[in-house]
């Protein structure tokens, strides 16, 4: 595994970390920059070099190198280290998508005749897996409301493993007290595991705090360009290791181009964050105070539920705005038709400002019902602020209101 070419890293600020962790140099050829080693499968000189190998493998004890290209790649282990080092983590693993991190943790925890619990803010496909394939697997699941810790508590029964929510929460940006949640799994001897994904190593380290795993959709802001695809996981070496097992069985594994374009991406990651952050509270305080707007969900405002404990526990609010148009569905949509700068589409974290719909984008298949159900109302907009100046945003998103 390459180790960090700066002594003691771990102390480091998080702008030389995004940099700097993960890789070693010298690189082939002197480059500078991390080689991309496009390979699917590794050679050995001869039977006896092949046999050490193997023998070293059988024991653990092999080193530098391995044989097959699902068991490790020198570009992708240079960049789980620098995520490693992001969260002061022991070690983390890439995954081909947040999806594979996430499906593959949890069937790595979880066994027939167990219990989890997620929060029910959850991006919706997480929540599919949980309710749908670890149920046909015998896992039983049980949704509690976002950001209430003692209903979350109360849902925990003898055979509970897992505890699973992301923080801030998709779409209402709930921030879940992480300490608070720590120290539930820490004394019911349930498994801790959040979907930082919206947070950012920037903004907050979850392990910190006591959380036993932390997962990203790395598709977001760590890769920040919307250009690739890759999950991540980080952790104890040890249940990392135990995930790494299972992620050469299943094989959801990243791959080297994805894995250098996110180390680029990460690179910048601290300055786009803190941008975007920023911005996300100008556009914020700008909406709170706009009269076409009912309401307008973002930690780092005084009327968010969670604002206290989001203040307490995270360097920074986040990219995401979340926001209630006055009107229903058809006005809600004609703003969105009407704004200029943010592009319509699913995803969020990159440097180009997306705007959504959820009821038309993530939840378009559901009924009114249905998705009232869900939390999801017709005349709400995600806006995931990108890095374009603020007074354009500001000026595009007040043209826009004005003209309904
Ligand atoms: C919070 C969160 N977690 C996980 C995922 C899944 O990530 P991916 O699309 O990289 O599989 C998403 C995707 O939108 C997400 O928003």
């Amino acid at each position: 595994m390459p180790s960090s070419p700066i002594p003691d890293l771990k102390i480091k600020g998080s702008s030389t970390q995004s940099v700097h962790a993960g890789g070693s140099r010298p690189y082939a050829n002197h480059a500078l920059t991390l080689p991309i080693i496009q390979t699917s499968t590794y050679t050995f000189k001869d039977t006896q070099d092949l046999s050490e190998f193997m023998g070293a493998r059988m024991w653990g004890l092999e080193e530098g190198r391995t044989e097959y290209g699902r068991y490790g790649n020198p570009t992708i282990a240079a960049v789980e280290a620098k995520i490693a080092a992001l969260e002061q983590a022991e070690e983390a693993i890439l995954f081909s998508s947040g999806m594979a991190a996430i499906t593959c943790t949890l069937l790595s925890l979880l066994s027939t005749g167990q219990h989890l619990i997620i929060t029910d803010d959850v991006y919706r496909r997480t929540r599919q897996f949980c309710t749908t394939f670890l149920k046909r697997m015998g896992v039983e699941c049980t949704i509690v409301p976002a950001g209430d810790s003692t209903v979350l508590e109360a849902a925990i029964k003898a055979n509970t493993k897992v505890l699973l929510s992301e923080s801030p929460t998709n779409p209402y940006l709930r921030v879940l007290d992480m300490e608070r949640l720590a120290d539930i799994g820490a004394r019911r001897g349930v498994r801790t595991v959040i979907d930082s994904t919206f947070t950012t190593p920037i903004n907050q380290q979850p392990l910190e705090f006591g959380i036993d795993l932390v997962i990203h959709s790395a598709t977001k802001y760590l890769g920040g360009h919307n250009d690739l695809l890759a999950g991540a996981l980080a952790g104890s070496a040890q249940l990392i290791a135990l995930v790494r097992q299972n992620q050469w069985v299943l094989g959801p594994v990243s791959d080297p181009n994805s894995a250098y374009l996110l180390q680029r991406g990460l690179k910048t990651l601290a300055l786009r964050v803190r941008c975007q952050n920023a911005t996300a509270m100008r556009v914020a305080e700008f909406l709170e105070a706009h009269p076409k707007i009912e309401r307008v969900w973002y930690p780092g405002l005084a009327s968010h539920p969670d604002h206290q404990v989001a203040t307490a526990q995270m360097k920074g609010y986040g990219g995401v705005v979340s926001f209630e148009l006055v009107g229903g569905l058809e006005q809600t949509s004609r703003f969105i038709d009407a704004v200029e700068i943010p592009i319509i589409a699913p995803s969020l974290g990159g440097v180009e400002t997306l705007i959504e719909q959820p009821a038309l984008m993530s939840y378009f298949e559901l009924s009114t019902e249905e998705r009232l159900e869900m939390g999801i109302k017709e005349n709400l907009v995600r806006l995931s602020i990108g890095v374009e100046d603020v007074q354009d945003l500001l000026d595009d998103l007040g043209q826009a209101l004005d003209g309904q």
